[in-house]
């Protein structure tokens, strides 16, 4: 059961079978991408100046929780500028020169997405500013006393990256994107419309209390409310007629045991740990972290965004402090 929550939930895409789904599921255009609806209309206006000033558009930095769809909306972009896109991550570039080799393979009015960027090295940075400020590169070409410096021209190219934390980057790399864009949590009402172009898309038909359902329990988060209706389409077809309905979802879906708010395991013992140990909080989050054995990032960067939307869980200066609500939920009485 631990398995079937843990990719429930996770951030990332967990296989190659689920990265054809979600390429399968992912809109092409900006029109049919439901919800985000400020970014959407900013977006809209930037890419059409950038068109007519026939420019390449601003670098743009996405930021916000895991499964939101940073990577779909790139794709959008780099498909409404009429132009390729070359996908990598901060973690994969190694070395300078990995760096190197991508730019000098863009062509004019490409996308580069980078994932992850806030995960670059440093020495890989550095070389990223010149590039990004006014397209040139400059590579050092042999060691010690004899080493020179060459400058490059690069076509001009537009960089997106992507983060879960804008916090973590540097400021000079911050400051090098015109076009900055938090990505929010997704309502049940938008997740109910993206469920129900997804059974479209897969041919299964699904009644609209069950897509309700999956909405209202995949915590803000298309890739999560994805993957709950495949899991809920197997269901479907064994025990049923291969429709989806309430009943089938709601089996489903307790099965997986996501409770009617979306909320798995982990979450609850976060909530429970901050109450029961810790009086209700505030608790430091490497505390909270080594008490329940989850990795600080998780929480944060998973776990905690959906459990402060739906006001169980405050991050204060001081800690971490579990909300009233929070102690409804678990049935917990609240004391004085
Ligand atoms: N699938 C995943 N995210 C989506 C979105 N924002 N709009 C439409 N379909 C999606």
């Amino acid at each position: 059961m631990d398995m079937d929550n843990e990719n429930i939930i996770s951030p990332e895409l967990e296989s190659v079978e689920e990265e054809r789904l979600e390429n399968s599921l992912r809109p092409k255009v900006l029109s049919e991408y439901i919800g985000q609806d400020k970014v959407k209309e900013n977006m809209k206006i930037y890419i059409e100046a950038a068109k007519k000033r026939g420019e390449p558009l601003d670098h743009v930095l996405l930021y916000g929780p895991p499964g939101l769809g940073k990577t779909t909306l790139s794709n959008i972009i780099s498909n409404e500028m009429n132009s390729n896109i070359k996908i990598t991550s901060g973690p994969a570039i190694e070395k300078p020169g990995d760096l190197a080799a991508l730019l000098t393979n863009l062509s004019e009015f490409d996308v580069l997405f980078i994932d992850e960027i806030h995960r670059l090295n440093k020495s890989v940075e550095e070389i990223l500013y010149p590039a990004l400020e006014d397209y040139t590169l400059d590579i050092i070409i042999g060691k010690g006393p004899s080493a020179r410096s060459i400058r490059l021209d690069l076509p001009k190219f537009t960089l997106i990256g992507a983060t879960t934390k804008a916090g973590s980057l540097t400021t000079p790399l911050r400051d090098r994107f015109g076009i900055v864009a938090r990505l929010e949590l997704y309502t049940p009402d938008q997740l109910e419309l993206i469920v129900k172009r997804s059974a479209n898309i897969l041919g299964v038909s699904i009644d609209e209390k069950a897509a309700n359902e999956i909405a209202r329990r995949s915590r803000g988060t298309p890739r999560i409310a994805n993957r709950m209706l495949k899991r809920v389409r197997d269901y479907a077809s064994v025990l049923g007629d291969g429709e989806i309905t309430l009943k089938i979802a709601k089996i489903a879906l307790n099965k997986l045991e996501i409770d009617e708010l979306g909320l798995d395991e982990i979450d609850r013992k976060i909530l429970e740990t901050i109450i029961l140990k810790y009086k209700g909080g505030p608790v430091g989050l490497e505390t909270l972290s080594a008490t329940i054995g989850e990795e600080v990032e998780t929480i944060e960067d998973v776990y905690e965004p959906y459990l402060m939307q739906i006001g169980f869980l405050s991050r204060t200066p001081r800690g971490r402090i579990a909300m009233p609500e929070a102690y409804r939920h678990l049935g917990i009485p609240l004391e004085e």
